[in-house]
């Protein structure tokens, strides 16, 4: 009598970037191959990834460039499958793409491009890959294979990767099931929290900032873990942009951050010679040349921001300065998961291989992407961790 048992060599939770990847490679070595998802389509992330363009690498990749428990973990992947092999299979399939700052890479024509590439892989090893799957349950005896019992029947594997992902943007289909599985079967898994994600303000500063709602600058932004030099946006809810994404994934709730609004100029000392120079010129004036129109009533009181500079003292301009290089901002909280880039926390590094992402305890369990304790900065960091990480399993299954 058959069982109605699918019986395959390696199952994959999560059609998409980590996931995927570990399946052409495991596919490429003749493993047969079964990835499951319980979204209608594959790759949503990717689809929606780099404002539509997939910033899906970075030229400058290195450990410094995440965040873990263990900052040492990701090393072994990032080195043995790195951003350069990654852009020779975009090459190889012809996908056209350019650089922007900071080294981020992104596709000419459209992410989409990114997940073809995948799927046609994963076509070409015959990877069989079944969306809409939902997972009901998952047992291992201590030698038999994994049996997962889904929607679509019971399916079982001598090996099972978990690149289910993690919490971020739950309308894309995110769900805790990686971390739900890795409690199962033993594992450590660090709290999570929303990370790359725009900050919501006090109800106070949000009063006041909200009207320049639509303003970008350029800023450093720190607190005593990291600084970053990219643009700020001011939105209706709060503060966003690349260099507010970064510092949020070093945030601590209740922390203030410091932005400096000039990051490239001596701002006492210019405010001083120009003093010298035109007395009776308005500060909001000379601002202007620095600064948004908009920006300079928000951050200092009217009486300075009207006033010619020759009615400051060299004090109140060195503390005007300090004002506009050290604002310092409280934020409320962040969007969290509903806007949030990535997740961090997840599976605890230490109870992984580096070099195969499998589990030290339990052989023939992977967990690879996001799932895992390792969240790359803002700029192609995560995707390079997803195939850094995909790539390494798949050598193994
Ligand atoms: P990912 O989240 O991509 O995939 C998980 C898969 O598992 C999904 O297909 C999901 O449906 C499936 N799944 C989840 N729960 C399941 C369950 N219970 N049962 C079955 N299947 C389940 N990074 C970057 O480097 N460059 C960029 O440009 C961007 N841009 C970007 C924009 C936005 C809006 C977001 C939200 C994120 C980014 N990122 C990014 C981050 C990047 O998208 C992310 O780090 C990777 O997609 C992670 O890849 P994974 O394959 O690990 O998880």
């Amino acid at each position: 009598m058959p069982d109605n048992i699918t019986r395959t060599d390696v199952l994959i939770i999560g059609a998409s970037a980590a996931g995927l990847m570990c399946a052409i490679e495991a596919g490429k070595r003749g493993r047969r191959v079964t990835v499951l998802d319980h979204a209608n389509r594959p790759g949503k992330k990717i689809l929606m990834s780099g404002g539509g363009r997939c910033n899906f690498t970075n030229t400058d990749i290195s450990a410094d460039n995440y965040i873990s428990h263990n900052p040492h973990f990701c090393k072994s992947a990032l080195s043995r499958y790195t951003q350069w092999d990654f852009i020779a299979l975009v090459e190889s399939c012809r996908i056209p793409y350019h650089e922007r700052d900071l080294g981020k890479l992104f596709c000419d024509d459209s992410a989409r491009d990114i997940l073809n590439m995948l799927l046609a892989e994963c076509e070409q090893v015959q990877a069989d890959i079944r969306l809409d799957c939902h997972i009901e349950a998952i047992e291992k005896t201590d030698t038999g294979p994994f049996r997962l019992t889904t929607s679509q029947g019971t399916l079982q594997a001598a090996s099972l990767v978990i690149a289910c992902g993690g919490l971020s943007i739950p309308r894309m289909c995110a769900s805790p099931l990686g971390y739900q599985v890795a409690e199962q079967f033993g594992h450590h898994v660090w709290p999570t929290r929303a990370g790359l994600v725009p900050f919501t303000l006090q109800p106070q500063d949000r009063e006041r900032l909200s009207p320049l709602s639509g303003i970008a600058v350029h800023a450093t932004v720190s607190n005593p873990r990291n600084r970053f030099s990219e643009n700020i946006l001011f939105t209706h809810r709060g503060l966003s942009g690349p260099a507010i994404l970064q510092i949020s994934s070093y945030w601590r709730p209740g922390e203030p951050i410091d932005i400096d609004l000039l990051p490239d100029i001596d701002l006492a000392g210019e405010l001083k010679s120009r003093q010298a120079a035109q007395p009776r010129v308005l500060l909001k004036t000379v601002l202007a040349d620095y600064l948004p129109k908009r920006l300079v009533p928000a951050l200092l009181d009217e009486d300075s921001a009207n006033a010619p500079l020759q009615a400051l003292s060299h004090a109140r301009l060195d503390d005007i300065a300090r004002q506009l290089k050290h604002w310092q901002i409280r934020p409320g909280g962040t969007e969290g998961y509903r806007t949030a880039e990535v997740t961090l926390g997840g599976v605890d590094c230490d109870e992984l291989s580096s070099k195969t992402m499998e589990s030290r305890k339990v052989p023939g369990l992977y967990f690879i992407g996001e799932v895992v304790d390792v969240t790359g900065w803002l700029g192609g960091y995560n995707f390079q961790w997803a195939w850094s990480s995909g790539w390494c399993a798949g050598q193994v299954v």
